[in-house]
């Protein structure tokens, strides 16, 4: 059994007394190779998930109340069914109580939460949270939710519970990714294909700025809506096109504004970019999925505009370091992660550059860490 579900379990008895009768459910943190800011435009992403996951331990209640306890905060809520717990939306419990109401169990029930997916750093914290809560409920309820459905109700619980308006990648990767596959999914048919990754000669190193913004307070929303707007106008004149997924460069020129010319346009070239990583990684041909991340960073800093000067350093100062393929911000923006491809075995040396030369810049020290074997979402039970 892996050390963070058998740490749960020892938590779990810890706090309620006993873990008899717990089920524990894990679901992993991803990263996202290339891809962003399609997702909720019905386009193409190419997620792959991580070796951190959030764990979920839980069972039936003995004495009628909702108890929740995260292990990484050190804090727990009791309330009644029916109640809402007093919380604000994105808090841990908010993801929780949103995923009982969709998915409510036979009973109040116990439940522990812990994880080692950096929180708040663009790795999907969050949908890790959604995935391993609705896994553990699915094992309370006795009844099984198609993986696309779990991800939908995941994803409305962002929505409705925590106020992000986020699209489907990372609630499906986190449920349905491989390990050693990146995942290829189309936002508009919700058909994903498993590439796999031949890593030999390469490595994926994810390095943390420690910059924290919170999605839903950050652009994230604003630049759905832009997407929104930019939408309409394209629809005045063709009722056809329903998505940016189906919209061409020649659309581009209709738009008047230039902000929403720019945004268009990344959404265009990003699902390009996509469909040339995959190939890239069919025949890993490191060199060209490099060029494809540089041009993704430069794109989502000057069309997208959801980059920063922190991610905007790290990812320049990498791609001068010998051994790496390519660099860029990767998620929502506004901080968070950027992801590299480096050389295998240059991640360490590349690691240390990188982040003693943002540290000498920020005065704050970035975490790398290089991704291992990614953790497949699933349960277990006693
Ligand atoms: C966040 C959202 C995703 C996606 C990315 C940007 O991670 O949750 O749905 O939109 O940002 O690609």
């Amino acid at each position: 059994m892996p050390d963070m579900e058998q740490a749960a379990r020892e938590a779990f008895a810890q706090w309620r007394g006993s873990a008899d009768s717990i089920v524990v459910a894990r679901a992993p943190g991803r990263v996202n190779l290339v891809g962003d800011h399609t997702d909720y435009n019905d386009g193409l992403v190419l997620p792959m998930i991580l070796d951190r996951a959030v764990y979920v331990a839980a069972r039936i209640s003995s004495d009628g109340s909702h108890h929740f306890w995260s292990e990484n905060y050190r804090e727990g809520v009791t309330y009644s069914p029916g109640q809402w717990p007093k919380v604000r939306p994105g808090h841990w419990v908010s993801y929780i109580a949103g995923m009982i109401q969709e998915l409510p169990p036979p009973g109040p029930i116990e439940l522990l939460v812990m994880g080692n997916v950096p929180l708040g750093a663009g790795l999907s914290s969050s949908a890790a949270l959604e995935m391993a809560t609705g896994l553990a409920l699915e094992a309370l309820r006795g009844k099984p939710v198609p993986p696309l459905e779990l991800a939908q109700i995941g994803q409305r619980v962002e929505h409705r519970y925590a106020g992000v308006k986020c699209g489907i990648m990372d609630q499906i990767v986190s449920r349905a990714g491989r390990t050693g596959h990146a995942l290829f999914l189309d936002c508009h048919s919700l058909n994903w294909e498993h590439i796999p990754i031949q890593s030999k000669d390469t490595q994926f190193l994810v390095i943390d700025s420690r910059i924290r913004r919170q999605l839903a307070t950050s652009k994230y929303n604003e630049r759905r809506a832009e997407c929104q707007k930019a939408l309409e106008y394209i629809r005045a004149s063709n009722v056809a096109i329903t998505s940016l997924r189906h919209v061409g460069d020649h659309h581009v020129k209709e738009l008047k504004e230039s902000i929403l010319q720019r945004r268009i346009r990344h959404v265009i070239s990003e699902n390009k970019r996509v469909k040339a990583a995959c190939s890239a990684v069919i025949h890993s041909d490191w060199s060209r999925l490099g060029r494809i991340f540089s041009l993704s960073h430069e794109s989502l800093r000057e069309d997208y505009e959801v980059s920063c000067k922190e991610m905007d350093f790290m990812a320049a100062y990498a791609e001068l370091c010998p051994g790496v393929f390519g660099a860029r911000m990767m998620g929502g923006g506004f901080g968070g992660c950027t992801i590299n491809l480096v050389r295998a075995g240059e991640g360490p040396a590349v690691a240390a550059s990188v982040t003693a030369a943002y540290e000498d810049k920020y005065k704050q020290k970035p975490v790398a860490h290089i991704i291992g074997p990614g953790i497949e979402a699933g349960c277990s039970y006693d």
